[in-house]
């Protein structure tokens, strides 16, 4: 009742998921409380996220909560495959994902986590619950909801959601302000950077780095190239973004004067062919292009093929395509997720909080059964609190509190100069 590569990793990966269980305070503290008090009791839930160590102590927790776990891969190239081992062996989590696995197969698995018949899904890309209405729509009628991890996927949800197409409540996971804020800015900017430096092994400091895009997974991007020493350009199409990313200290330009003089591009949009033919025709020779947005659609593959007349791959997760005009261009990791397909993801640390969302929506979904409409919510504000607060104590953070005074003059209008 599993697929995965490689059962004999299992030993390597029960390792590595322990050692991410140490910067996950947050998760650790659920997974002892609802050991006892299992909210989750007898709860099938399906997940399509990306199957990592962090994932796994998702699911470690979710299972200690008393749900029926099985999980499905969130992306063809972001499963550890140690990690898929473990989950089946160690913690006897059903897994269905494969490193590498073909478009094929990915959906086969997606199907395979549907045939767990979920109560709840978790979807991070909302792959499995758009598989759900579009070819399992018979399940709905005894689930209780969705939750959804990433911004891309709370675009298509609204999406369905506009279109009265969504016929289940979501949880929108993503806008919480613990997971966003910290996941998205920092995490991005983090693991982003790793995948690009593990992959090339360039140095930054003095190079052009573009990013494309400038929202919180963009900023903690442009944010963390600019502290390796590069010269940061950003550009955008919303004229707020682009006001704060000039503010921030970045240059702002459009793409096709960015691709001319950059040595890095990296697409952060959620949005497709975001970098295309025209300006490919205008990059600098050598220069590096990745995506560190949910889909592969960011930067147009089949237009750089249509421009090359050669393809070779120096190292893993490079691919060195060489133009009619002699230039090379170099693209990581076949356009998918930097950051998962070469590196290992956000750390632990910021995936603690995320994750956490994750539970603590799942049970709410659970304790607001038949009562919450087909469309996409928002973490209630409590829970948001609530974890903020957990992280806090966990990294013996202590903060001041507001008076009775304090309190008092917030609240009233008649004290002025
Ligand atoms: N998304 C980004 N980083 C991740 C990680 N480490 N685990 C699961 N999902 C992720």
């Amino acid at each position: 009742m599993s697929d995965v590569n490689d059962r004999s990793l299992a030993n390597v990966g029960e390792k590595r998921i322990e050692w991410a269980l140490k910067e996950m305070p947050v998760i650790q503290g659920l997974m002892h409380r609802y050991a006892e008090s299992r909210p989750l009791q007898g709860v099938r839930i399906s997940g399509c996220l990306h199957i990592t160590t962090e994932t796994a102590n998702l699911a470690r927790t979710l299972k200690a909560a008393g749900a029926d776990v099985v999980l499905c891969a969130s992306n063809p190239l972001s499963t550890q495959d140690d990690v898929a081992a473990a989950l089946v062996d160690k913690y006897q989590i059903p897994v269905f994902a494969m490193r590498g696995e073909s478009n094929e197969v990915y959906y086969q698995h997606i199907q395979a986590a549907l045939d767990h018949q979920p109560m709840i899904t978790m979807d991070d890309g909302a792959d499995l619950v758009s598989e759900l209405h579009k070819t399992r729509s018979e399940l709905l009628p005894n689930m209780l909801g969705g939750t959804e991890e990433t911004t891309t996927g709370v675009i298509r949800l609204r999406a369905m959601a506009k279109d009265r197409a969504l016929k289940l409540p979501v949880i929108a996971v993503n806008d919480a302000m613990t997971k966003h804020f910290f996941d998205n800015r920092y995490g991005t900017g983090q693991s982003a950077l790793d995948g690009i430096i593990r992959a090339t092994n360039i140095l930054l400091a003095g190079k052009t780095f573009t990013v494309v895009g400038y929202g919180w997974c963009g900023r903690g991007l442009a944010m963390r190239a600019k502290g390796h020493g590069a010269h940061v350009i950003v550009t955008e199409v919303d004229a707020l973004r682009a006001l704060e990313a000039s503010m921030d200290g970045y240059r702002v330009m459009p793409l096709i004067e960015a691709a001319k003089q950059s040595d890095f591009i990296i697409s952060v949009t959620g949005d497709k062919h975001v970098i295309d033919t025209e300006h490919m025709q205008v990059m600098k020779d050598g220069c590096v292009l990745a995506n560190a947005g949910h889909f592969n659609v960011e930067i147009n593959i089949p237009a750089l093929q249509a421009l090359s007349v050669s393809q070779s791959r120096p190292r893993e997760h490079v691919d060195e395509y060489t133009l009619k005009d002699g230039r090379t261009l170099c693209l990581l990791a076949e356009g998918r997720l930097v950051n998962l397909a070469a590196a290992e993801g956000h750390p632990s640390a910021v995936m603690d909080m995320s994750f956490a969302n994750q539970v603590l929506a799942a049970i709410y979904l659970v304790n607001n059964k038949g009562k919450l409409d087909n469309a996409v919510h928002s973490v209630a504000a409590e829970i948001d609190h609530e974890i903020a607060r957990l992280k806090l104590a966990a990294m013996n953070i202590h903060i001041d509190q507001l008076t009775d005074e304090q309190q008092h003059y917030l609240a009233s209008w008649q004290e002025g100069t």
